[in-house]
């Protein structure tokens, strides 16, 4: 395993954690999972490993994708991108749910596992019992030839490299890039035009240096993280397709600076939630410019109402969110269908240099393994 590792220090090179590294190499495996993928004559994507002729994948009327933890969050903005862009029902279930439920699926089902490492127990189980009763089984993977990659019928590699943090970085963004494709590809065998096809690509063909942009609001996540550090909990707000990414966001604080945090649908803090809020728990906000920018403006100013400390993860220069939140982090803006790629990046780097700050084991945080292979 140590070979493999390699010399910790010549892995991790000029950064100090592997964790670091990974949100630094974004760029760089964002463009390694869309490499040849991208097919601008035809406005569509292409993925070698896929076997699905286009017969079958014109008859796909339901997918179930299934993973654990972060993949489980990358899967739930996949399940956003298939309904906007290929109008395909999507159901996302925890692979340790799936694999005891029954759910109904017809013969035009598709299961898809997303999975980092390739052999979470939960998910690989989840999987056997799909093929079992006869699905076609699909896999977005990083790591090559591991055990669900080599039980599924077909499946498209991360290509993001080995992951050593425990706390997923790459691989997350890299799952949704290969969701955006695979969206991309089915609503063109369906109702995508051309025209539409090629913006996609032009804007997925863009995000490598937007994201080396973004991670350029890292000292604005220094000073924010300096403020908090000491919080003991932290609620992360988001709607539609940032939904997803609040959830994964407090993953990423809870997993490796072990403070409480809790991801909602921005909408839900008035069902219960917002009880919670007082002056010692900050909520992070994703709030970039967008359609529904307006109604998670007002959540805001409730949590601010209430005293709640508000910070911003924002467009730039943006006048109305600086007026509410006490910080203010900014990204570039990106059509809506990006931002989880663009707001995963500071919610990494906040809770990287709020676990240090905390004087945790960034790398390899308490209680965790980097796959969990045992049920
Ligand atoms: C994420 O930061 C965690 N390390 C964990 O939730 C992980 O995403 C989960 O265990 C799934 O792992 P996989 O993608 O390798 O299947």
């Amino acid at each position: 395993i140590k070979s493999f590792l390699g010399d910790g220090d010549a892995e991790k090179g000029a950064f100090p954690h592997f964790m670091l590294k990974e949100i630094y190499e974004q760029p760089e495996t964002l463009a390694n999972a869309m490499r040849g993928r991208l097919d601008s004559d035809n406005a569509t994507a292409h993925f070698g490993g896929l076997n699905l002729g286009a017969q079958q994948l014109r008859q796909i009327d339901r997918v179930v994708m299934t993973a654990c933890g972060t993949s489980y969050h990358a899967a739930l903005v996949g399940e956003y991108l298939f309904e906007e862009f290929a109008r395909v029902p999507v159901e996302v279930e925890y692979a340790s749910e799936l694999r005891y439920r029954n759910p109904p699926m017809d013969r035009n089902t598709v299961v898809l596992a997303l999975t980092q490492s390739g052999e979470t127990a939960d998910t690989l189980a989840a999987l056997r019992e799909s093929k079992r009763m006869g699905h076609t089984t699909l896999a977005i993977c990083n790591a090559v030839g591991s055990s669900i990659a080599r039980e599924t019928d077909g499946g498209v590699y991360l290509h993001a490299g080995p992951e050593i943090g425990v706390a997923s970085t790459k691989a997350f963004t890299s799952q949704v890039a290969v969701l955006a494709m695979l969206a991309l590809y089915l609503g063109r065998t369906r109702h995508l035009s051309s025209t539409q096809g090629q913006r996609i690509i032009a804007e997925l063909q863009a995000l490598p240096d937007v994201i080396r942009k973004t991670l350029e609001c890292h000292d604005q996540v220094k000073r924010v993280a300096a403020k908090y550090a000491d919080a003991k909990n932290v609620l992360y707000l988001g709607r539609q397709y940032l939904y997803p990414v609040a959830l994964e966001g407090a993953l990423k604080l809870k997993e490796i600076s072990y403070i409480h945090a809790e991801g909602y649908p921005a909408a839900e803090m008035k069902h219960g939630p917002i009880a919670l809020v007082d002056e010692s728990t900050p909520s992070v906000f994703l709030v970039p410019r967008g359609n529904v920018f307006d109604k998670v403006m007002s959540n805001m100013q409730e949590i601010k109402a209430r005293g709640g400390p508000v910070i911003a993860i924002a467009s730039p220069g943006d006048h109305e969110v600086a007026a509410v939140a006490d910080d203010v982090i900014e990204i570039p803006d990106v059509p809506e269908y990006l931002q989880p790629i663009v707001t995963a990046i500071p919610l990494q780097l906040l809770a990287y240099e709020i676990a240090l700050l905390c004087g945790c084991d960034v790398d390899k945080p308490r209680n965790l393994a980097k796959s969990v292979t045992v049920e």
